[in-house]
């Protein structure tokens, strides 16, 4: 009888034992749960994805891409991870060389590049190496490593553009990238391992179609997506709903918002001939999207608001016709 009641006097410790653990583990996992897991709701779909292999040249339109955290990666090709510099090493855009929104750049396998543009035959790039001269690259006050793509590139860069002084760079793997932690607008927002190529500041900039129009039935002649130059675009939300999107969450990437994308000159070139025209959208833009707030007063100045420049916090493929979920 002794024996049997320690028996089960151990029996009962055990159980209560395991009881406990349990409660304890499960109260580890829902606060994992409540920490990790944000409060998602769905609000729309993915309805354009665009990679902009060459900074201020044509963008590709895609089904799916792969999210990184240096931004969209199509066929080993990243976003704006090719640059044009003029001959003082200052990058070059479409702000003042309005014809390069008309160089295609075309992903042909294995990372490689390939530009075609209008009157010129087409040139392929080297593949993505750290052979050749290292350039820093500064761009908006943050510096970067790239590598020279060669005379080849810059003779062909300098014939398109009619007038010497231009050559074509590259940020491969290895070389370092540039990170915005202690520029003004993102100290204290960006962290060290927000890392880009030649993108502004963040990996990844988000657009919607609502917004857009919502923009298009304040003008007289609409505006095309790709004038805006984003990575991803949602369908399916409410004009501005994003400005309020702390994170966005398609299929396993996850982005972080760190601040609404200020517009500039850019927007007024046309993506299909390559031509200023006149002051829209940005004009109209402003007459309701200037920044409002003390803060983004001192960080914008008179640009205004439209979209979200995002971090990525986890990586994934994305696909056209996939759920968008935010958090608020
Ligand atoms: C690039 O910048 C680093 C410091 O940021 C400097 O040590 C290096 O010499 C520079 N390289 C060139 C080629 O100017
Ligand atoms: C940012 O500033 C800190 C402190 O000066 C410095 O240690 C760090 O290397 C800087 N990071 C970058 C990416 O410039």
């Amino acid at each position: 009888m002794e024996g049997l009641k320690t028996a089960l006097e151990s029996r009962q410790v055990v159980v209560a034992a395991l009881a406990a653990a349990a409660v304890a583990t499960a109260g580890v996992a829902y606060l994992t749960w409540r920490t990790s897991r944000r409060q998602y709701v769905p609000v729309g779909h993915v309805s354009k994805i665009y990679v902009h292999p060459v900074k201020s040249c044509r963008g590709l339109e895609v089904g799916e891409a792969e999210v990184t955290k240096q931004g969209l990666r199509l066929e080993g090709v990243m976003d704006r991870h090719l640059l044009v510099l003029d001959e003082k090493d200052h990058f070059v855009t479409a702000r003042t060389e309005p014809s390069m929104i008309l160089i295609t750049p075309r992903c042909v396998g294995n990372g490689q590049v390939r530009l075609e543009a209008p009157g010129m035959d087409p040139l392929n790039l080297p593949k993505p190496s750290t052979d050749g001269r290292v350039i820093n690259v500064t761009i908006w006050d943050i510096e970067g490593e790239a590598v020279d793509c060669g005379p080849e590139a810059a003779n062909w860069l300098e014939k398109y553009f009619g007038k010497p002084g231009f050559k074509l760079v590259m940020s491969a793997p290895g070389l370092k990238k540039r990170c915005p932690v202690n520029h003004t607008r993102y100290k204290g927002i960006a962290t060290d391992k927000d890392k880009v190529g030649f993108q502004e500041y963040v990996a990844m900039h988000l657009m919607t179609e609502s917004s857009l129009d919502d923009l298009n039935s304040r003008l007289t002649k609409p505006v095309a997506m790709r004038v805006f130059r984003p990575n991803v675009v949602v369908s399916g939300s409410d004009p501005l709903q994003e400005d309020g999107w702390q994170h966005v969450r398609i299929g396993k990437a996850e982005f972080r918002k760190m601040h609404p994308c200020n517009r500039c000159l850019i927007t007024t070139v046309n993506p299909e001939t390559g031509v200023k025209e006149g002051q829209e959208p940005l004009s109209t833009l402003r007459s309701y999207r200037l920044p409002e707030d003390e803060t983004q007063k001192r960080l914008f100045g008179q640009a205004p608001l439209l979209g979200l420049m995002c971090g990525v916090e986890q990586e994934g493929s994305i696909h056209i016709g996939d759920i968008v979920y935010a958090c608020v």
